[in-house]
């Protein structure tokens, strides 16, 4: 095992989970699998600020990323702040730094991913975990590295957003208003800071791209991924959707044409029959379906957002990293593969 001493960037909804439940277990961690785990230094905008958490005497509240990046004894770096261009600042000088990195952060991965990569590639014996970043506390990533590296995948396709199924099931159901229901999911911590990427389908985007970088080794670049949102959603077309026995969800989708060798990447509100998977999928629950050779169809379901079900995931890649060290997790990423990106994305059904 490899005792980790660990920064962490971010201590509001995530983070503060991550830290409830890090002291919470690491006594019954390190009795049962010597896995040895202190958070030394949490990192924040505001250190005056109100916290969910108490800190405990091992850990430092501060304001200097240097606190934690220049601090040698920090072997791992947690990143949970959110935003492009202050996390990529941590996780890239972390990463040169020779410290692990785990992160939550779906829109720095998808946007930087060939530098992501790289950057590991380039620092020998670090390695970065990101099960939180696609589906909250949905285990894919670790299944998507891990399960089918002797199969053939041809589709990856799914509920990706919790904060959009949290409104879609409420619109639905209850004929709840747009901008209500979005306050709601606000509130119970399921949106982004911004939440206009979870509504625009921005969040989707950068997850299926991650999932199919996963899935077909191929790198897609956002702006190859055709995405519409929900914001033009109304209760008219549900009562549509109804009618023809079928409800509307937001889904994320990547699927290898017949040849195999051209892929589709898009997301789009869908109609989907009721009774089926994603319709069945409710509130801030995800779903991921996954189709290949050999297992034929897969179904993920689970809570996609949300502090404690996405805190449990990065305390996964953290608990994962202590018992095995870098050496003993799968590659983050896998190879890549040549493929065409197919922008008439009908062609491949
Ligand atoms: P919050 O807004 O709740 O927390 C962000 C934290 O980061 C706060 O503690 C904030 O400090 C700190 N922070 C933000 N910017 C800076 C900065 N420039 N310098 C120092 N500290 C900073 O976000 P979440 O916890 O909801 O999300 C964190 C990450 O997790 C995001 O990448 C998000 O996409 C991802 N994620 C979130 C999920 C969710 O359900 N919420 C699910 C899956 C992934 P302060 O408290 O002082 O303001
Ligand atoms: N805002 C995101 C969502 C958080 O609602 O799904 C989880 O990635």
């Amino acid at each position: 095992s490899l005792p980790l001493k660990v920064g962490m960037f971010g201590g509001g909804t995530v983070g503060g989970g991550v830290y409830e439940i890090m002291e919470q277990t690491k006594k019954e961690l390190f009795k049962a699998g010597g896995v040895d785990v202190t958070i030394a230094k949490i990192c924040v905008r505001d250190v005056n600020k109100k916290r969910s958490f108490e800190l405990e005497k091992h850990t430092t509240m501060v304001t200097d990323y240097d606190e934690i990046l220049e601090d040698d004894s920090i072997n791992c770096v947690v990143e949970l702040m959110g935003g492009v261009t202050h996390a990529k600042d941590v996780v890239f000088k972390a990463l040169k730094k020779g410290k692990h990195v785990v992160t939550a952060n779906k829109a720095l991965l998808a946007q930087l991913l060939p530098e992501v990569k790289s950057l590991v590639a380039e620092n020998a014996g670090t390695t970065l975990g990101y099960e939180a970043a696609v589906c909250g506390g949905i285990p894919i990533i670790h299944n998507m590295q891990g399960s089918y590296v002797g199969d053939s995948i041809q589709s990856v396709m799914g509920i990706m957003n919790g904060t959009t199924n949290f409104m879609l099931t409420k619109m639905e159901t209850e004929g709840a208003d747009y901008a209500a229901v979005l306050k709601e999911a606000q509130d119970l911590g399921f949106a982004e800071a911004d939440p206009t990427a979870d509504v625009e389908g921005h969040d989707v985007q950068a997850k299926i791209a991650l999932l199919a970088k996963l899935a077909f080794g191929q790198d897609v670049a956002l702006d190859k991924v055709p995405c519409a949102g929900i914001s033009n959603l109304s209760s008219t077309d549900f009562a549509c959707a109804k009618m023809m026995g079928c409800t509307i969800k937001l889904v994320g989708t990547a699927a290898l044409g017949e040849s195999k060798d051209k892929l589709a990447v898009f997301v789009s509100p869908v109609l989907v029959p009721l009774g089926g998977p994603l319709a069945s999928t409710r509130g801030p629950g995800n779903v991921v379906v996954v189709r290949s050779e050999n297992l034929t169809e897969s179904v993920y379901a689970g809570p996609g957002a949300g502090r404690y079900p996405t805190a449990n995931s990065v305390v996964n890649d953290i608990v994962r990293l202590a018992r095995l060290g870098a050496a003993g997790t799968p590659p983050p990423f896998p190879l890549e593969r040549p493929l065409e990106l197919e922008p008439d994305f009908e062609a491949c059904f």
